[in-house]
């Protein structure tokens, strides 16, 4: 099974941003997560387009976004415009999920959709094959540097069982409180890819924790 590592540009010193932009460029990491949130669905503003689009003008590998917004449908064309290759909604924003995921797909983008810790996996049974990713949330959603939610492996299990049961590629993505201690652990549970913010960008090698978050 492939093991995916994606940054989360929240962590990284935006005083510096195309020194952590190269650094990913020249890691072993494979997309770039960038959080957008908005103070409404999540208690903390991130950052919007012009940041978005300035860094993938420099980023080699693939932008990964998560979308901590309401009503996420206002913005999906502007997200692709801005350089989106994945782009994940929140289960608990939208109201007309299968739509949301749908029109994602139609603009060209990798459909993903972001469950919070209290929302059970069972809520997907009915839209799993209009998407390419699942995000289960580790921590609640808004602020890097969390504890990791122990219960996330139980979800991980029940969810890697669902998608196998459907021979779908469905890839299982975990965010939150990630780090070198969970991650061979998460993979077994059957997770496809990690983010990583605080484990990445403040370490004093993050090359090396990304090698290591990789299972290099
Ligand atoms: C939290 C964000 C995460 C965050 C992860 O709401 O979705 O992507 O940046 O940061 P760490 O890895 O530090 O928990
Ligand atoms: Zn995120």
């Amino acid at each position: 099974m492939n093991h995916l590592v994606s940054p989360s540009m929240l962590s990284a010193d935006f005083a510096n941003l195309f020194r952590d932009i190269e650094m990913i460029n020249n890691s072993k990491a494979d997309w770039f997560h960038l959080d957008i949130m908005d103070g409404v669905f999540v208690p903390n503003i991130s950052f919007g387009f012009p940041v978005v689009e300035r860094i993938k003008s420099l980023a080699q590998k693939p932008l990964d976004v998560h979308l901590m917004i309401v009503d996420p449908d206002r913005y999906l064309e502007r997200f692709r415009d801005a350089g989106a290759d994945w782009l994940t909604v929140h289960y608990e924003a939208c109201t007309h999920l299968h739509r949301t995921l749908s029109q994602i797909r139609k603009l060209g983008m990798k459909a993903g959709v972001s469950l919070n810790p209290h929302t059970p996996v069972e809520v997907l049974a009915d839209i799993l094959e209009e998407t390419d990713l699942v995000l289960l949330m580790s921590v609640n959603p808004g602020f890097g540097g969390q504890k990791f939610i122990q219960n996330t492996y139980s979800k991980v299990e029940r969810l890697r069982a669902m998608i196998d049961a459907r021979k779908l590629d469905t890839l299982i993505q975990v965010d939150g409180g990630v780090d070198t201690s969970n991650a061979d652990q998460l993979y077994k549970a059957g997770v496809n890819v990690l983010v990583a913010g605080n484990a990445v960008f403040k370490s004093q090698n993050p090359h090396e924790i990304i090698r290591i978050l990789k299972g290099l």
